[in-house]
């Protein structure tokens, strides 16, 4: 009798799983058709460099798109039509408004998304270790509107471990629905997805389409996979699946701390071809006519931007966790943080043969970006060695296309205002730190009293004013 029953409690347990995981799947087949028909409703939070182009990209491909940011400037400017980046257009933001894209800062109509990506912004803190609170902050307003079905995919750049140690957790506790995130095994119905597809964007880069950079996706299971494979297979030519966030949030940082490695090894090497009296670049242009086994990086005057001086730092701090010192990320940021000095030295040394000092010199700095043509000023080069070279009493102006003013940022309070391009003659010296195509050099050569050039943008001009820095 016993017997039996244990029989029948068993099948009862097993037809509850049948059941139950048929209902999962079938969720999952309805998000994924929901997805092919374009009705997906799609939640970007984060409608920054990264998330505001994937709001528009998806809206191209006829999603109903929602953006959710909790700068108020942001929602508003995009409720009135208008962009706030550079390289996007009103009339993209209107074309994607039309067919109905809306941004907002209320979070409860997280509840309604099918998919909901996340692009918050990953710093560091004043310590150089990472500060995830953006992470944090984010996945706390996310957790109480989840609900069974949805798929939560993290962009952030990060170190491997944030979305399975960091987030889920977060969503899960604080769900109000007792929701967990799906993983292998037995599956109730009572679960969201997740995974982890970094944003690989190259700004300013035209070369490449932004829809045919492979999108690397990893799914803490493989129903998160395939759904986020889904998702982003509608917008993206090619996804690569791999085996887990962990292995998706790694592959992004060694593509940075690759660049990051390369970068500083050019500028070391360029620092020893200037005392040797070879040009840098004549070589890495010979260098790279090699077919196979080189792929060209350009010394600058420093590292730039959102990514490649912060990301492997995210690395570094997580690898003391398994005690374990990263010394290439360490050496090249070492390397590369000790460039705006040696801008400042250059500088100095160039108005030493002119019998002029750095104090009191007046120095107008080309290009403030941390790189070419692009509207990006985040911990650009220029503003450390507008710093530097303001500290050693020199009376710094700027000019920069794309920044008519320059005030206040997590390091920086600079509150200055866009010099004109005329009169180039009444500055000591002309600082080119981002070489722009919008500048005419050869002009500002033949105007100038004495040009340091970081960049070799005055390449193919013969001029004993020009000082390769
Ligand atoms: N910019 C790039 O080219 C690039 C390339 C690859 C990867 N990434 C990575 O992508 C992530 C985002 O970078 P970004 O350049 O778009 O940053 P960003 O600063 O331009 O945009 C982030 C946006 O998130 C918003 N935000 C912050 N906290 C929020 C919250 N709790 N809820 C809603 N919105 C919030 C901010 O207001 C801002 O609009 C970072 O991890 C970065 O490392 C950036």
């Amino acid at each position: 009798m016993l017997e039996l029953t244990r029989f029948f409690v068993a099948l009862q347990d097993l037809f509850l799983k049948m059941t139950s995981s048929s209902a999962a799947d079938t969720s999952i087949d309805q998000l994924k058709s929901r997805i092919q028909q374009r009705q997906a409703q799609v939640g970007i939070i984060g409608l920054g460099y990264v998330g505001l182009p994937l709001a528009l990209l998806y809206s191209e491909q006829k999603f109903p798109v929602t953006g959710f940011d909790i700068d108020q400037r942001k929602v508003e400017a995009l409720a009135k039509g208008s962009s706030y980046i550079y390289r996007i257009t009103a009339e993209e933001i209107q074309a994607a408004k039309a067919h109905g894209f809306s941004a907002t800062f209320d979070y409860s109509q997280l509840t309604a998304m099918d998919a909901i990506i996340i692009c918050v912004p990953t710093p560091l803190n004043e310590y150089h270790e990472p500060d995830l609170s953006f992470i944090t902050n984010t996945t706390h307003a996310i957790a109480p509107y989840l609900r069974a079905g949805q798929l939560v995919v993290l962009e952030s750049t990060t170190y491997p471990g944030t979305t399975e140690e960091v987030m889920v957790p977060i969503l899960e506790s604080e769900n109000k629905n007792g929701l967990k995130a799906a993983r292998d095994g037995a599956v109730s119905g009572k679960e969201f997805f997740v995974a982890f597809s970094p944003e690989r964007e190259d700004p300013g880069n035209t070369t490449v389409a932004r829809r045919d950079i492979p999108k690397v996706v990893g799914g803490l299971n493989l129903q998160a996979a395939e759904l986020a494979c889904a998702l982003y297979g509608s917008i993206f030519s090619r996804t690569v699946p791999v085996s887990s966030p962990a292995v998706a949030e790694m592959t992004k940082l060694l593509e940075n701390i690759y660049r990051c490695v390369n970068i500083a090894l050019v500028n070391e090497l360029k620092l020893l071809c200037l005392r040797m009296g070879i040009d840098i670049w004549e070589v890495i242009g010979a260098a790279s006519t090699k077919p196979f086994g080189f792929h060209p990086f350009y010394p600058g005057p420093g590292l730039g931007g959102h990514c490649i001086p912060v990301d492997p730092f995210y690395l570094s701090w997580k690898a003391k966790e398994w005690d374990f010192r990263t010394r290439f990320i360490e050496l090249a940021g070492e390397i590369n943080t000790n460039m705006p000095y040696h801008v400042l030295a250059s500088v100095s040394s160039a108005l030493n043969r002119h019998k002029k000092s750095v104090n009191g010199a007046r120095i107008l700095i080309l290009g403030v970006a941390y790189k070419k043509d692009i509207d990006d000023l985040r911990e650009s080069p220029a503003l450390t060695i507008i710093e530097l070279l303001q500290k050693e009493g020199a009376q710094v102006s700027y000019h920069d296309p794309y920044f008519p003013f320059i005030g206040k940022g997590r390091k920086y309070d600079l509150q200055m205002k866009c010099s004109e391009m005329e009169h180039l003659e009444q500055y000591d010296c002309i600082l080119i730190v981002t070489d722009h195509s919008d500048y005419d050099y050869a002009r500002i050569v033949h105007e100038a009293q004495l040009v340091v050039d970081t960049r070799n943008a005055t390449r193919g001009i013969k001029s004993s004013k020009i000082v390769h820095c």
